[in-house]
């Protein structure tokens, strides 16, 4: 899946490098998909994070938060009102990972069955966009 979006322009990845080494990625498309989300949350103006990997080097030293805030201040610097992204979870495996990610400050939306997928479970998380200045101070945007 990662390798089919890198390249594809309508699959925008972005990369966090540290010392030009790529410590972690993210796709972030101004579109939502249709599983998860309703036709009037579509309709809203936001940056949809898929496929968000971090370094597992880097386990614990927070980059998914910073991919997290990055994609915070993308979205509000583009006039969007949100910051969505989505989880699949199988039983209990994965859940963990929407604990983590309601910790930091995400809302979950909604979860519904999988239409297609016995047993897998759709997670559709938002946060508001909001702009996090502080961050650019540390971590510097460029075009690649
Ligand atoms: C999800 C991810 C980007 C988060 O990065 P991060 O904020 O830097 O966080 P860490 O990697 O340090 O993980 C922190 C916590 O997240 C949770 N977590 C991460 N991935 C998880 C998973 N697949 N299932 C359950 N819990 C998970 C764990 O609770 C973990 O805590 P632990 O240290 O006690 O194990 C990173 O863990 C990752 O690349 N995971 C594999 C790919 C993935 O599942 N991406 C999510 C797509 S929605």
């Amino acid at each position: 899946m990662l390798a089919d979006q890198i390249g594809a322009e309508r699959w925008p990845v972005f990369v966090l490098t540290k010392d030009r080494r790529v410590v972690g990625m993210t796709t972030a498309t101004f579109t939502l998909p249709h599983l998860g989300w309703a036709e009037d949350e579509i309709a809203e103006p936001s940056v949809f994070l898929q496929t968000t990997v971090t370094d597992p080097g880097f386990a614990g030293g927070g980059l998914g938060v910073l991919i997290a805030c990055w994609a915070l201040d993308y979205a509000a610097v583009n006039g969007k009102l949100w910051t969505r992204r989505g989880v699949l979870t199988i039983g209990e495996e994965n859940l963990g990972l929407v604990r983590y990610y309601q910790l930091q400050g995400w809302r979950v939306v909604r979860a519904i069955s999988h239409p297609r997928k016995p047993g897998v479970t759709v997670w559709s998380l938002q946060r508001p966009a909001v702009p996090q200045s502080d961050l650019r101070e540390f971590v510097r945007w460029q075009p690649v």
